[in-house]
């Protein structure tokens, strides 16, 4: 089993990431750590524990950051996620509590009581994880890996230039590309062509079951949001696909190249400037997703909803 901790800013897509981790018997989902993203610390972190109510997931949620390293103003995105971050499903009252420690403390102590074995996903803004690195840099040999959504080689979907996770906080980007320790990039590169099409969402509404049904309310007001602003048909599940690649590696194909995070640009800021041709002769400091394997990642989404039975 792989053990991981998520850091996330639920955001429909990051939803389903916990939903897929929770359950799959290839991972083992330590701790949910939250970070302001899509929306305000306070709504992401309601969201995250909303998912894990829901679901009867007895997962400990822990809220960290609520604003950049460095710059003053958090961008959100309410555009695509809606006023509450989670906009579509409707949740009973919420019972369950976030944990009393810090989500950068959570993560420190816990890389540091490990035997190296733990593998950091982040699927928002890397706020904690650069704070927990510059707070106690003792974590970096107990990291395994990083595998995290983010960036793109090709278009941004905020700028031209840059993807939203990195923008957040470019600086913090930059402390994680920066930190020597392996980092897989699942950019939107590729997680652009896992689109969750009507026939996707009647796909998984066939299960029948309540995670199903949280699927498929997430995905038909994700997907709304998504033709608006970007005109494709069905939301891009981007979070989801970090998750797929560790319960099946074969999903993705990376290729190592040496990234550089953009923090002093005007027009680029926030892009993941990442050397695919290897112009800089510079030794790569990840492994960015280049291909997936589109049907493979409906399957392991499938069997993940089938996996709460
Ligand atoms: C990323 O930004 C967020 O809106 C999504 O949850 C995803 O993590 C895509 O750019
Ligand atoms: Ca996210």
């Amino acid at each position: 089993k792989r053990k991981i901790i998520l850091d996330c800013d639920p955001g429909h897509d990051d939803a389903v990431a916990i939903m897929l981790a929770a359950k799959s018997p290839q991972i083992d989902l330590l701790g949910i750590t939250v970070v302001a993203g899509n929306q305000t610390l306070e709504k992401t972190t309601a969201n995250a524990l909303n998912v894990c109510q829901y679901l009867g997931l007895d997962i400990p949620v822990y809220a960290g950051c609520g604003q950049p390293m460095i710059r003053d103003k958090q961008v959100i995105a309410d555009d695509i996620h809606g006023e509450t971050g989670l906009d579509g499903p409707v949740f009973a009252p919420l019972r369950k509590k976030a944990e009393d420690k810090h989500a950068v403390l959570y993560i420190i102590d816990t890389l540091m009581a490990s035997d190296g074995d733990i593998t950091l996903v982040p699927t928002g803004p890397l706020t904690n994880i650069a704070m927990a690195i510059r707070l106690e840099p003792r974590i970096l040999p107990k990291i395994r890996e990083i595998v995290l959504m983010g960036g793109c080689y090709q278009l941004g979907n905020v700028t031209p230039a840059a993807e939203f996770n990195i923008l957040a906080d470019a600086d913090a980007a930059h402390v994680v590309f920066t930190c020597n320790r392996p980092i897989t990039m699942v950019g939107l590169d590729v997680t652009r062509k896992v689109l969750c099409y009507p026939s996707v969402i009647e796909r998984m509404e066939k299960i029948g079951t309540p995670p199903a049904m949280l699927f498929v309310d997430l995905m038909l007001f994700f997907g709304k949001s998504q033709k608006a602003v970007f005109g494709w048909e069905g939301g891009p599940l981007h979070d989801p696909l970090t998750i797929a690649y560790l319960i099946d590696p074969a999903v993705l194909t990376t290729k190592a190249m040496f990234t550089e995070i953009d923090i002093r640009s005007v027009q680029s800021y926030g892009r993941t400037n990442c050397d695919f041709f290897g112009y800089f002769k510079r030794e790569p400091n990840s492994n960015v997703a280049v291909e997936v394997d589109v049907e493979k990642f409906w399957d392991i989404i499938e069997q993940g909803i089938r996996n709460y039975g």
